[in-house]
């Protein structure tokens, strides 16, 4: 499990550009899966036969991360940039940053590491550059409309791991290893690997309306509010199993769903969390709202310092949330 989310978190994979993943999950799930197929938005479904008996059964969760796209390129050779998803404005001085051709820059801005130093407010976006170490324009490898993620190393802490781009890698790999143990269920299970969710959960919302499932689930990171001074007061604890989502900026999970996953949860002995998230939300917020209506809800996995330098997460809350979705996708009469 390690060695997979070690694989999958350091591909590229920006908003929109999500390629690479696809092209490696598609290698991990095809022997699993009884039927792939990918849409033109670049959506990866997998399918699981069920007997005929079950529901219908959307598991999504999404392959793109954060990163930054160039807007424009200065004589000087440095690169002037916009977000493509909500980036961490406050930590990207230093940071490092990497494009599709494997070109590797600095991030910085006008104000320098002094303006810093000095306690200065942040420079806005468009005063920031990447420097990729070219002495003048004509000398660059890359240009505008160039897209280009955070380098965030993955890093094994033993229990703990750290790395960039657990949001939502992580996930991706939970539907994998959940593929792989699920031997027998009653329902028709797609894996969905989903695109763009960090603009907008626009991948989701056009699988949802292909798939037309009975049931959605998504599996996400959530952030925790068990470090010191949170954002926001937040319930969800590092180590404490998986969240099983009540409520986010998006969507109210749906009661029965919610309370059919605390049930198995607690038949099982599967340690678990509840949710409630006021900031941000999931696919599940588009699977919920497709054609007219799913039932829906959410599996999120705690992260600290999500779309930060490096995020981290607990190998114990991966495998019970693998444990609780392959339990919950084997019962009959949910939903
Ligand atoms: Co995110
Ligand atoms: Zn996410």
């Amino acid at each position: 499990m390690k060695d997979l989310i070690h694989e999958l978190v350091e591909l590229y994979g920006p908003s929109g550009f999500e390629e690479p993943v696809r092209k490696v999950i598609q290698r991990y799930v095809e022997p699993l899966a009884d039927e792939i197929r990918t849409d033109a938005m670049g959506n990866l479904y997998a399918l699981k036969r069920g007997d005929g008996s079950g529901r219908r059964i959307m598991l999504a969760a999404h392959m793109d991360e954060i990163g930054v796209i160039v807007t424009q390129v200065e004589d000087s050779g440095l690169l002037r940039f916009s977000n493509v998803g909500t980036i961490p404005h406050k930590t990207l001085l230093g940071l490092r940053v990497r494009f599709a051709n494997d070109t590797v820059g600095l991030i910085s801005h006008d104000g320098g590491i002094k303006a810093e130093i000095r306690g200065q407010k942040l420079p806005d976006l468009g005063r920031w550059f990447i420097d990729v170490g070219a002495a003048s324009k004509a000398d660059l490898p890359v240009g505008v409309g160039d897209v280009a993620v955070f380098v965030r190393p993955f890093a094994d802490l033993g229990e703990r791991i750290l790395a960039g781009g657990f949001d939502d890698r992580v996930g991706c790999a939970v539907l994998i290893e959940t593929m792989r143990r699920l031997e027998e269920s009653p329902h028709e299970v797609i894996f969905t690997f989903t695109v763009q969710e960090e603009l907008g959960v626009r991948g989701a919302r056009v699988a949802a309306f292909d798939l037309a499932p009975d049931i959605g689930l998504a599996v996400d990171v959530t952030p925790t509010g068990d470090s010191p001074k949170p954002d926001a007061p937040l319930a969800v604890k590092l180590g404490a199993g998986p969240a099983i989502k009540v409520a986010d900026r998006g969507m109210i999970a749906h009661p029965r769903l919610r309370q059919a996953l605390v049930q198995i949860a607690e038949e099982r002995d599967i340690p678990y969390q509840l949710e409630v998230l006021s900031l941000g939300s999931t696919d599940a917020a588009a699977i919920q709202a497709a054609r007219s209506g799913v039932v829906a809800g959410a599996v999120s996995i705690p992260c600290r310092y999500v779309h930060t330098p490096s995020e981290m997460v607990a190998m114990e809350d991966i495998e019970n949330t693998v444990r609780l979705l392959t339990a919950f996708l084997g019962e009959m009469g949910i939903g």
